[in-house]
Protein backbone atom coordinates (compact mmCIF):
# COMPACT_ATOMS: atom_id res chain seq x y z
CA UNK A 1 0.00 0.00 0.00
CA UNK A 2 1.50 3.46 -0.89
CA UNK A 3 0.03 7.03 -0.83
CA UNK A 4 -0.57 9.38 -4.11
CA UNK A 5 -1.42 12.58 -4.29
CA UNK A 6 -5.25 12.89 -4.99
CA UNK A 7 -5.90 14.48 -8.49
CA UNK A 8 -9.30 14.66 -9.59
CA UNK A 9 -12.35 16.93 -7.40
CA UNK A 10 -13.75 14.39 -4.59
CA UNK A 11 -17.16 14.44 -6.12
CA UNK A 12 -15.31 13.02 -9.37
CA UNK A 13 -12.94 10.83 -8.01
CA UNK A 14 -13.15 7.03 -9.22
CA UNK A 15 -12.69 5.48 -5.81
CA UNK A 16 -14.43 2.52 -3.86
CA UNK A 17 -14.14 5.23 -1.18
CA UNK A 18 -14.49 8.47 -0.57
CA UNK A 19 -13.21 9.99 3.11
CA UNK A 20 -14.09 14.32 3.87
CA UNK A 21 -13.07 15.71 7.22
CA UNK A 22 -16.04 17.30 9.21
CA UNK A 23 -14.98 19.64 12.13
CA UNK A 24 -16.51 19.62 15.58
CA UNK A 25 -20.47 21.21 15.38
CA UNK A 26 -20.83 20.27 11.64
CA UNK A 27 -19.76 23.58 9.79
CA UNK A 28 -18.95 22.06 6.33
CA UNK A 29 -15.66 23.63 4.40
CA UNK A 30 -13.65 22.60 1.65
CA UNK A 31 -14.13 18.61 0.42
CA UNK A 32 -16.36 18.20 2.79
CA UNK A 33 -19.18 21.10 1.51
CA UNK A 34 -18.10 20.18 -2.47
CA UNK A 35 -19.57 16.69 -1.42
CA UNK A 36 -22.63 18.30 0.50
CA UNK A 37 -23.40 20.47 -2.46
CA UNK A 38 -22.88 17.43 -5.28
CA UNK A 39 -25.04 15.20 -3.27
CA UNK A 40 -27.93 17.88 -2.63
CA UNK A 41 -27.49 18.66 0.84
CA UNK A 42 -26.81 15.18 2.01
CA UNK A 43 -23.81 15.74 4.45
CA UNK A 44 -26.01 19.19 6.29
CA UNK A 45 -28.98 17.10 6.19
CA UNK A 46 -27.74 14.61 8.48
CA UNK A 47 -25.84 17.10 10.75
CA UNK A 48 -29.01 19.04 11.23
CA UNK A 49 -30.57 15.62 12.10
CA UNK A 50 -26.99 15.25 14.23
CA UNK A 51 -26.17 11.67 12.90
CA UNK A 52 -22.83 13.75 11.62
CA UNK A 53 -21.45 15.87 15.00
CA UNK A 54 -17.37 16.02 13.38
CA UNK A 55 -16.31 14.72 17.13
CA UNK A 56 -12.92 13.50 16.74
CA UNK A 57 -12.42 10.25 15.36
CA UNK A 58 -15.92 9.28 14.29
CA UNK A 59 -16.27 7.57 11.06
CA UNK A 60 -20.39 7.91 9.51
CA UNK A 61 -20.62 5.53 6.31
CA UNK A 62 -23.25 7.28 3.70
CA UNK A 63 -23.22 4.19 0.97
CA UNK A 64 -25.17 4.79 -2.57
CA UNK A 65 -24.83 9.02 -2.65
CA UNK A 66 -26.28 10.46 -5.64
CA UNK A 67 -24.40 13.17 -7.61
CA UNK A 68 -20.87 11.59 -6.55
CA UNK A 69 -18.95 8.86 -8.40
CA UNK A 70 -17.52 6.81 -5.22
CA UNK A 71 -20.54 4.47 -3.87
CA UNK A 72 -19.17 4.93 -0.71
CA UNK A 73 -18.17 8.56 1.61
CA UNK A 74 -17.33 8.23 5.16
CA UNK A 75 -17.59 11.73 6.87
CA UNK A 76 -15.01 11.44 9.44
CA UNK A 77 -14.83 13.57 12.64
CA UNK A 78 -11.58 15.88 12.94
CA UNK A 79 -12.53 17.10 17.04
CA UNK A 80 -12.73 21.35 16.91
CA UNK A 81 -11.28 23.54 14.31
CA UNK A 82 -8.65 24.85 17.10
CA UNK A 83 -7.82 21.97 18.49
CA UNK A 84 -6.48 20.36 15.42
CA UNK A 85 -3.35 19.24 16.27
CA UNK A 86 -1.00 16.49 14.32
CA UNK A 87 -1.28 13.92 16.94
CA UNK A 88 -5.60 14.25 16.13
CA UNK A 89 -5.08 14.87 12.97
CA UNK A 90 -2.64 11.02 13.35
CA UNK A 91 -5.92 9.39 15.07
CA UNK A 92 -8.53 10.71 12.73
CA UNK A 93 -7.03 9.12 9.65
CA UNK A 94 -6.42 6.23 11.53
CA UNK A 95 -9.51 6.15 12.26
CA UNK A 96 -11.24 6.44 9.11
CA UNK A 97 -8.00 3.85 7.64
CA UNK A 98 -9.53 1.04 10.17
CA UNK A 99 -13.16 1.26 9.58
CA UNK A 100 -12.58 1.22 5.96
CA UNK A 101 -10.11 -1.83 6.10
CA UNK A 102 -13.09 -3.81 7.78
CA UNK A 103 -13.93 -4.64 4.04
CA UNK A 104 -11.41 -5.38 1.03
CA UNK A 105 -11.51 -2.11 -0.58
CA UNK A 106 -9.51 -1.68 -4.05
CA UNK A 107 -9.11 2.55 -4.26
CA UNK A 108 -9.53 4.61 -0.95
CA UNK A 109 -9.25 8.64 -1.37
CA UNK A 110 -9.63 10.70 1.48
CA UNK A 111 -10.11 15.11 1.48
CA UNK A 112 -9.32 15.69 4.62
CA UNK A 113 -9.58 19.33 3.93
CA UNK A 114 -7.19 22.33 3.60
CA UNK A 115 -5.59 22.52 6.92
CA UNK A 116 -4.92 18.63 6.53
CA UNK A 117 -3.22 19.09 3.22
CA UNK A 118 0.33 20.35 3.76
CA UNK A 119 3.10 20.16 6.74
CA UNK A 120 3.19 18.12 9.64
CA UNK A 121 -0.45 17.90 10.43
CA UNK A 122 -0.35 16.10 6.34
CA UNK A 123 2.07 14.04 7.18
CA UNK A 124 0.77 12.64 10.67
CA UNK A 125 -2.41 11.99 8.79
CA UNK A 126 -0.97 10.03 6.36
CA UNK A 127 0.90 7.61 8.84
CA UNK A 128 -2.31 7.51 10.69
CA UNK A 129 -4.01 5.67 7.66
CA UNK A 130 -0.80 3.16 7.06
CA UNK A 131 -0.82 2.00 10.56
CA UNK A 132 -4.96 2.55 11.01
CA UNK A 133 -5.26 0.08 7.86
CA UNK A 134 -3.03 -2.61 8.86
CA UNK A 135 -3.90 -5.11 11.94
CA UNK A 136 -2.49 -7.67 14.33
CA UNK A 137 -3.92 -10.94 12.54
CA UNK A 138 -1.22 -11.90 11.00
CA UNK A 139 -1.60 -15.78 11.27
CA UNK A 140 -5.74 -15.76 10.95
CA UNK A 141 -6.72 -17.63 7.55
CA UNK A 142 -9.84 -15.04 7.93
CA UNK A 143 -8.28 -11.91 8.32
CA UNK A 144 -10.27 -8.77 9.88
CA UNK A 145 -8.41 -5.80 8.69
CA UNK A 146 -7.40 -5.32 4.32
CA UNK A 147 -5.32 -2.48 3.40
CA UNK A 148 -6.85 -1.22 0.25
CA UNK A 149 -4.91 -1.05 -2.77
CA UNK A 150 -4.12 2.48 -3.94
CA UNK A 151 -4.65 5.22 -1.64
CA UNK A 152 -5.20 8.75 -2.63
CA UNK A 153 -4.62 11.83 -0.57
CA UNK A 154 -5.46 15.42 -0.74
CA UNK A 155 -1.75 16.87 -0.48
CA UNK A 156 -0.16 20.18 -1.92
CA UNK A 157 3.23 18.83 -0.09
CA UNK A 158 4.72 16.02 -1.39
CA UNK A 159 7.55 15.94 0.65
CA UNK A 160 5.22 15.60 4.09
CA UNK A 161 3.17 13.18 2.11
CA UNK A 162 6.33 11.38 1.53
CA UNK A 163 7.69 11.61 5.59
CA UNK A 164 4.49 10.32 6.50
CA UNK A 165 4.00 7.20 4.70
CA UNK A 166 7.95 6.60 5.72
CA UNK A 167 6.77 6.80 9.45
CA UNK A 168 3.75 4.68 9.12
CA UNK A 169 5.68 1.76 7.34
CA UNK A 170 8.43 2.46 10.51
CA UNK A 171 5.29 1.53 12.71
CA UNK A 172 4.40 -0.67 10.97
CA UNK A 173 7.35 -2.59 11.37
CA UNK A 174 7.41 -1.92 14.97
CA UNK A 175 3.73 -3.24 15.39
CA UNK A 176 4.69 -6.51 13.06
CA UNK A 177 7.81 -7.43 15.19
CA UNK A 178 6.08 -7.06 18.65
CA UNK A 179 3.23 -9.06 16.94
CA UNK A 180 5.44 -11.99 16.13
CA UNK A 181 5.10 -14.79 18.52
CA UNK A 182 7.91 -15.63 20.43
CA UNK A 183 8.04 -19.11 18.98
CA UNK A 184 9.66 -17.33 15.95
CA UNK A 185 10.94 -13.63 16.96
CA UNK A 186 13.97 -14.51 19.26
CA UNK A 187 17.08 -13.29 19.86
CA UNK A 188 18.77 -14.32 16.30
CA UNK A 189 15.81 -13.38 14.18
CA UNK A 190 15.06 -9.99 15.39
CA UNK A 191 18.78 -9.91 14.40
CA UNK A 192 18.25 -11.52 10.97
CA UNK A 193 15.45 -9.06 10.53
CA UNK A 194 17.55 -5.98 11.46
CA UNK A 195 20.19 -6.72 9.46
CA UNK A 196 18.16 -6.94 6.66
CA UNK A 197 16.00 -3.53 7.40
CA UNK A 198 19.69 -2.26 7.47
CA UNK A 199 20.66 -3.57 4.13
CA UNK A 200 17.19 -1.92 2.63
CA UNK A 201 18.23 1.42 4.24
CA UNK A 202 21.38 1.18 3.98
CA UNK A 203 22.69 1.41 7.70
CA UNK A 204 25.61 -0.21 8.88
CA UNK A 205 25.03 -3.31 10.86
CA UNK A 206 26.99 -5.11 13.32
CA UNK A 207 26.14 -8.03 15.74
CA UNK A 208 27.27 -9.22 18.40
CA UNK A 209 27.26 -13.19 19.28
CA UNK A 210 27.63 -15.20 22.48
CA UNK A 211 31.07 -15.34 21.96
CA UNK A 212 31.42 -11.56 21.40
CA UNK A 213 29.14 -10.94 24.54
CA UNK A 214 31.30 -13.22 26.89
CA UNK A 215 34.57 -11.17 25.13
CA UNK A 216 33.17 -7.83 25.90
CA UNK A 217 31.28 -8.79 29.41
CA UNK A 218 28.37 -8.36 29.33
CA UNK A 219 28.58 -10.11 32.82
CA UNK A 220 24.79 -8.51 33.21
CA UNK A 221 22.77 -9.05 29.69
CA UNK A 222 24.43 -12.60 29.49
CA UNK A 223 23.00 -13.78 32.42
CA UNK A 224 19.76 -12.98 31.82
CA UNK A 225 20.11 -15.11 28.79
CA UNK A 226 21.90 -18.28 30.77
CA UNK A 227 18.04 -19.91 31.42
CA UNK A 228 16.90 -20.28 27.58
CA UNK A 229 18.38 -22.29 24.70
CA UNK A 230 18.22 -19.69 22.50
CA UNK A 231 21.22 -17.54 22.21
CA UNK A 232 21.26 -13.68 23.49
CA UNK A 233 22.46 -10.93 20.88
CA UNK A 234 23.54 -7.32 20.47
CA UNK A 235 22.62 -5.60 17.37
CA UNK A 236 24.47 -2.43 16.25
CA UNK A 237 22.91 0.15 13.96
CA UNK A 238 24.49 2.81 12.78
CA UNK A 239 23.15 5.95 10.51
CA UNK A 240 25.90 8.75 9.09
CA UNK A 241 23.68 11.45 8.39
CA UNK A 242 25.62 14.22 9.89
CA UNK A 243 28.67 15.64 9.85
CA UNK A 244 31.22 13.32 10.65
CA UNK A 245 33.20 14.19 13.24
CA UNK A 246 29.82 14.86 15.12
CA UNK A 247 27.78 13.98 17.69
CA UNK A 248 25.85 10.84 18.00
CA UNK A 249 22.03 10.03 19.06
CA UNK A 250 22.18 6.88 20.80
CA UNK A 251 18.75 5.11 20.74
CA UNK A 252 18.95 1.81 23.25
CA UNK A 253 16.16 -0.78 22.90
CA UNK A 254 15.23 -3.78 25.36
CA UNK A 255 14.72 -6.39 23.75
CA UNK A 256 13.19 -9.47 25.63
CA UNK A 257 11.84 -11.38 23.14
CA UNK A 258 10.23 -13.41 25.64
CA UNK A 259 9.93 -12.47 29.53
CA UNK A 260 8.69 -15.63 31.29
CA UNK A 261 9.73 -13.59 34.67
CA UNK A 262 12.36 -16.34 35.00
CA UNK A 263 12.28 -18.61 38.11
CA UNK A 264 10.98 -15.56 39.73
CA UNK A 265 8.33 -16.81 37.31
CA UNK A 266 5.12 -14.73 36.15
CA UNK A 267 1.50 -15.43 36.90
CA UNK A 268 0.21 -17.29 33.56
CA UNK A 269 -2.13 -14.11 33.26
CA UNK A 270 0.70 -11.40 33.14
CA UNK A 271 3.27 -14.08 31.10
CA UNK A 272 0.42 -14.20 28.28
CA UNK A 273 1.81 -10.69 26.05
CA UNK A 274 5.32 -11.40 26.81
CA UNK A 275 6.29 -11.07 23.48
CA UNK A 276 6.05 -7.78 24.01
CA UNK A 277 8.70 -7.15 25.51
CA UNK A 278 11.13 -6.58 22.76
CA UNK A 279 8.97 -3.38 21.68
CA UNK A 280 11.98 -1.06 22.66
CA UNK A 281 14.12 -2.50 20.59
CA UNK A 282 11.51 -2.75 17.69
CA UNK A 283 10.70 0.83 18.35
CA UNK A 284 14.37 1.68 17.63
CA UNK A 285 14.91 -0.75 14.65
CA UNK A 286 11.89 1.11 13.00
CA UNK A 287 12.63 4.49 14.41
CA UNK A 288 16.38 4.19 12.78
CA UNK A 289 15.21 3.27 9.83
CA UNK A 290 12.59 5.87 9.55
CA UNK A 291 15.41 8.55 10.48
CA UNK A 292 17.56 6.93 7.28
CA UNK A 293 14.92 7.00 4.78
CA UNK A 294 13.96 10.21 5.72
CA UNK A 295 17.84 11.61 5.22
CA UNK A 296 17.72 13.47 8.42
CA UNK A 297 21.09 15.51 8.67
CA UNK A 298 22.04 13.18 12.11
CA UNK A 299 23.97 10.48 13.29
CA UNK A 300 22.51 7.83 14.88
CA UNK A 301 23.78 4.44 17.00
CA UNK A 302 21.17 2.16 17.07
CA UNK A 303 21.45 -1.21 19.75
CA UNK A 304 19.25 -3.12 20.39
CA UNK A 305 19.75 -5.77 23.17
CA UNK A 306 18.25 -9.04 22.54
CA UNK A 307 17.56 -12.28 24.82
CA UNK A 308 14.95 -14.40 26.14
CA UNK A 309 14.21 -15.12 29.89
CA UNK A 310 13.46 -17.68 30.93
CA UNK A 311 14.02 -20.94 33.45
CA UNK A 312 16.29 -23.53 32.07
CA UNK A 313 18.52 -25.33 34.22
CA UNK A 314 21.40 -22.92 33.89
CA UNK A 315 18.64 -19.82 34.65
CA UNK A 316 20.44 -17.22 37.00
CA UNK A 317 19.09 -17.35 40.88
CA UNK A 318 18.26 -15.20 43.22
CA UNK A 319 21.13 -14.27 45.16
CA UNK A 320 23.52 -14.57 42.44
CA UNK A 321 26.33 -11.75 41.72
CA UNK A 322 26.73 -10.27 38.82
CA UNK A 323 29.61 -8.54 37.38
CA UNK A 324 28.36 -5.65 34.83
CA UNK A 325 30.68 -4.60 31.91
CA UNK A 326 31.58 -1.51 33.66
CA UNK A 327 32.47 -3.49 36.57
CA UNK A 328 29.50 -2.51 39.25
CA UNK A 329 28.14 -5.70 41.13
CA UNK A 330 24.66 -6.64 41.14
CA UNK A 331 22.68 -8.63 43.31
CA UNK A 332 19.98 -10.66 41.96
CA UNK A 333 16.22 -9.79 44.03
CA UNK A 334 13.89 -11.04 41.47
CA UNK A 335 15.01 -12.43 37.84
CA UNK A 336 11.57 -10.34 36.25
CA UNK A 337 13.47 -7.08 36.85
CA UNK A 338 15.61 -8.91 33.85
CA UNK A 339 14.94 -5.60 31.41
CA UNK A 340 17.29 -3.39 33.44
CA UNK A 341 20.45 -6.14 33.53
CA UNK A 342 20.42 -5.86 29.70
CA UNK A 343 20.06 -2.23 29.24
CA UNK A 344 22.86 -1.98 31.99
CA UNK A 345 25.55 -3.28 29.36
CA UNK A 346 23.73 -1.97 26.57
CA UNK A 347 24.27 1.68 27.72
CA UNK A 348 27.77 1.30 28.23
CA UNK A 349 28.75 -0.57 24.93
CA UNK A 350 26.21 2.45 23.20
CA UNK A 351 28.77 5.14 25.14
CA UNK A 352 32.12 3.01 23.67
CA UNK A 353 30.55 3.20 20.30
CA UNK A 354 30.30 6.73 20.58
CA UNK A 355 26.37 7.66 21.64
CA UNK A 356 27.04 11.51 23.10
CA UNK A 357 23.26 11.61 23.59
CA UNK A 358 20.79 8.68 24.56
CA UNK A 359 18.01 7.58 24.87
CA UNK A 360 16.96 4.19 25.95
CA UNK A 361 12.88 2.72 25.21
CA UNK A 362 11.71 -0.69 27.31
CA UNK A 363 8.85 -1.93 28.65
CA UNK A 364 10.71 -2.21 31.96
CA UNK A 365 8.08 -2.14 34.76
CA UNK A 366 4.51 -2.78 35.47
CA UNK A 367 4.78 -0.44 38.49
CA UNK A 368 5.01 2.81 35.43
CA UNK A 369 1.46 1.08 34.37
CA UNK A 370 -0.14 1.95 38.41
CA UNK A 371 1.29 5.45 38.34
CA UNK A 372 0.65 6.34 34.79
CA UNK A 373 -2.22 3.77 33.32
CA UNK A 374 -2.34 2.32 30.15
CA UNK A 375 -2.07 4.64 27.92
CA UNK A 376 1.18 6.93 29.09
CA UNK A 377 4.77 6.42 28.92
CA UNK A 378 7.20 7.43 31.55
CA UNK A 379 9.92 9.78 31.05
CA UNK A 380 12.89 9.91 33.60
CA UNK A 381 16.34 11.66 32.90
CA UNK A 382 19.77 12.79 34.61
CA UNK A 383 19.52 15.93 32.53
CA UNK A 384 16.62 17.96 32.16
CA UNK A 385 17.42 20.20 28.59
CA UNK A 386 18.17 16.81 27.24
CA UNK A 387 15.09 15.07 29.21
CA UNK A 388 13.21 18.22 27.73
CA UNK A 389 13.82 18.14 24.33
CA UNK A 390 12.45 14.69 24.76
CA UNK A 391 9.34 15.45 26.28
CA UNK A 392 9.06 18.83 23.57
CA UNK A 393 9.35 15.94 20.85
CA UNK A 394 6.64 14.12 22.20
CA UNK A 395 4.27 16.19 22.47
CA UNK A 396 5.15 17.84 18.83
CA UNK A 397 4.70 13.96 17.78
CA UNK A 398 1.43 13.95 19.83
CA UNK A 399 2.55 11.35 21.96
CA UNK A 400 1.75 10.93 25.71
CA UNK A 401 4.59 11.41 27.87
CA UNK A 402 4.84 12.30 31.64
CA UNK A 403 8.31 12.86 33.46
CA UNK A 404 8.78 11.01 36.73
CA UNK A 405 11.26 12.49 39.12
CA UNK A 406 14.88 11.16 39.97
CA UNK A 407 15.76 12.88 43.08
CA UNK A 408 18.73 11.43 44.85
CA UNK A 409 16.60 10.20 47.82
CA UNK A 410 15.94 6.80 45.40
CA UNK A 411 19.29 6.13 45.48
CA UNK A 412 19.60 4.56 48.25
CA UNK A 413 16.84 2.08 47.88
CA UNK A 414 18.97 0.27 45.53
CA UNK A 415 21.83 -0.53 47.79
CA UNK A 416 22.45 -4.04 48.13
CA UNK A 417 24.25 -5.12 51.50
CA UNK A 418 26.09 -7.89 48.94
CA UNK A 419 26.96 -6.19 46.20
CA UNK A 420 27.04 -2.34 44.79
CA UNK A 421 23.40 -2.89 43.84
CA UNK A 422 20.60 -4.58 43.92
CA UNK A 423 18.05 -5.33 40.58
CA UNK A 424 15.09 -4.45 42.49
CA UNK A 425 13.49 -1.41 44.96
CA UNK A 426 13.59 -1.90 48.26
CA UNK A 427 9.84 -2.15 49.20
CA UNK A 428 7.91 -1.99 46.16
CA UNK A 429 6.92 1.67 46.07
CA UNK A 430 8.08 4.40 43.04
CA UNK A 431 9.21 0.70 40.77
CA UNK A 432 9.41 2.78 37.51
CA UNK A 433 11.89 5.33 39.57
CA UNK A 434 13.86 2.17 41.39
CA UNK A 435 14.14 1.01 37.78
CA UNK A 436 15.40 4.23 36.21
CA UNK A 437 17.90 4.96 38.89
CA UNK A 438 19.35 1.50 38.27
CA UNK A 439 19.91 2.62 34.49
CA UNK A 440 21.78 5.76 36.01
CA UNK A 441 24.40 3.51 37.31
CA UNK A 442 25.87 2.61 33.58
CA UNK A 443 25.23 6.06 31.68
CA UNK A 444 28.51 7.90 32.94
CA UNK A 445 27.69 11.90 32.86
CA UNK A 446 26.18 11.41 29.49
CA UNK A 447 23.08 12.69 28.67
CA UNK A 448 20.36 10.24 29.25
CA UNK A 449 16.84 9.74 29.07
CA UNK A 450 15.06 6.76 29.85
CA UNK A 451 11.30 6.07 28.91
CA UNK A 452 9.27 3.49 29.99
CA UNK A 453 6.84 2.35 27.42
CA UNK A 454 5.20 -0.52 29.36
CA UNK A 455 1.53 0.61 28.65
CA UNK A 456 1.57 2.44 25.93
CA UNK A 457 3.88 -0.23 23.50
CA UNK A 458 1.00 -3.03 23.82
CA UNK A 459 -2.52 -3.30 23.62
CA UNK A 460 -4.95 -5.72 24.50
CA UNK A 461 -7.85 -3.37 22.88
CA UNK A 462 -8.15 -1.83 20.01
CA UNK A 463 -8.35 2.18 19.39
CA UNK A 464 -10.70 3.28 16.59
CA UNK A 465 -7.29 4.20 14.80
CA UNK A 466 -5.37 1.12 15.62
CA UNK A 467 -5.86 -2.58 16.18
CA UNK A 468 -4.71 -4.12 19.12
CA UNK A 469 -1.20 -5.67 20.39
CA UNK A 470 1.97 -3.48 19.03
CA UNK A 471 1.34 0.02 18.42
CA UNK A 472 4.64 1.61 17.50
CA UNK A 473 4.17 4.14 20.31
CA UNK A 474 7.07 6.63 20.20
CA UNK A 475 8.29 5.46 17.19
CA UNK A 476 7.08 9.56 16.30
CA UNK A 477 9.06 11.05 19.01
CA UNK A 478 12.15 9.48 18.46
CA UNK A 479 11.96 10.83 14.59
CA UNK A 480 10.72 14.23 16.11
CA UNK A 481 13.69 14.00 18.75
CA UNK A 482 16.37 13.47 15.60
CA UNK A 483 14.42 16.52 13.73
CA UNK A 484 14.57 18.61 16.20
CA UNK A 485 18.40 17.73 16.78
CA UNK A 486 20.81 20.76 17.46
CA UNK A 487 23.74 19.28 19.73
N1 LIG B 1 8.58 -6.85 31.23
C1 LIG B 1 8.23 -6.56 32.56
C2 LIG B 1 7.43 -5.25 32.72
C3 LIG B 1 6.08 -5.18 32.04
C4 LIG B 1 4.93 -5.35 32.76
C5 LIG B 1 5.98 -4.83 30.70
C6 LIG B 1 3.70 -5.25 32.15
C7 LIG B 1 4.75 -4.72 30.09
C8 LIG B 1 3.60 -4.93 30.81
C9 LIG B 1 9.46 -6.44 33.44
O1 LIG B 1 10.55 -7.22 33.04
C10 LIG B 1 9.08 -6.88 34.80
O2 LIG B 1 8.63 -7.97 34.95
N2 LIG B 1 9.27 -6.01 35.79
C11 LIG B 1 8.94 -6.31 37.13
C12 LIG B 1 9.97 -5.67 38.02
C13 LIG B 1 9.85 -6.06 39.48
C14 LIG B 1 10.18 -7.52 39.66
C15 LIG B 1 10.81 -5.21 40.29
C16 LIG B 1 7.55 -5.71 37.43
O3 LIG B 1 7.25 -4.64 36.92
O4 LIG B 1 6.78 -6.35 38.12
ZN1 LIG C 1 10.49 -9.19 33.77
ZN1 LIG D 1 10.67 -7.64 30.99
Amino acid sequence: MSLHTARTAPAEMAADAIVVGVFDGGTLTGPAKEIDEASGGLLSMLVTRKEITGRANETIFLHGPTGISAPLVVALGLGPQTKLTPGVAFRAAGSAAKALAGKERKVVAYFLGEELSAGEKLSQAAAGLIVGSVGQDLYRAEKKLFAPGEVYVQSNDEAALQAGEIVGQAMNLTRELVNTPPDRMYPVSFAERANQVASECGLQCEIWDQAKLEAERCGALLAVAKGSDKEPRLVILRYQGGEESGQALGLIGKGVTFDSGGLSLKPSDSMLTMKCDMAGAATVLGAISAIAKLKLPINVIALMGLVENMTGPAAYKLGDVLTARNGTTIEIHNTDAEGRLVLADVLDVAIDQGATHLIDLATLTGACLVALGLDVAGVMTNNQPWGSDVLEAANRAGELVWQLPMFSEYNELIKSDVADIKNVGQGRWGGAITAAKFLEQFVRDQPWTHIDIAGPAFREKPKAWCDAGGTGELLRTLVEVARMWRP
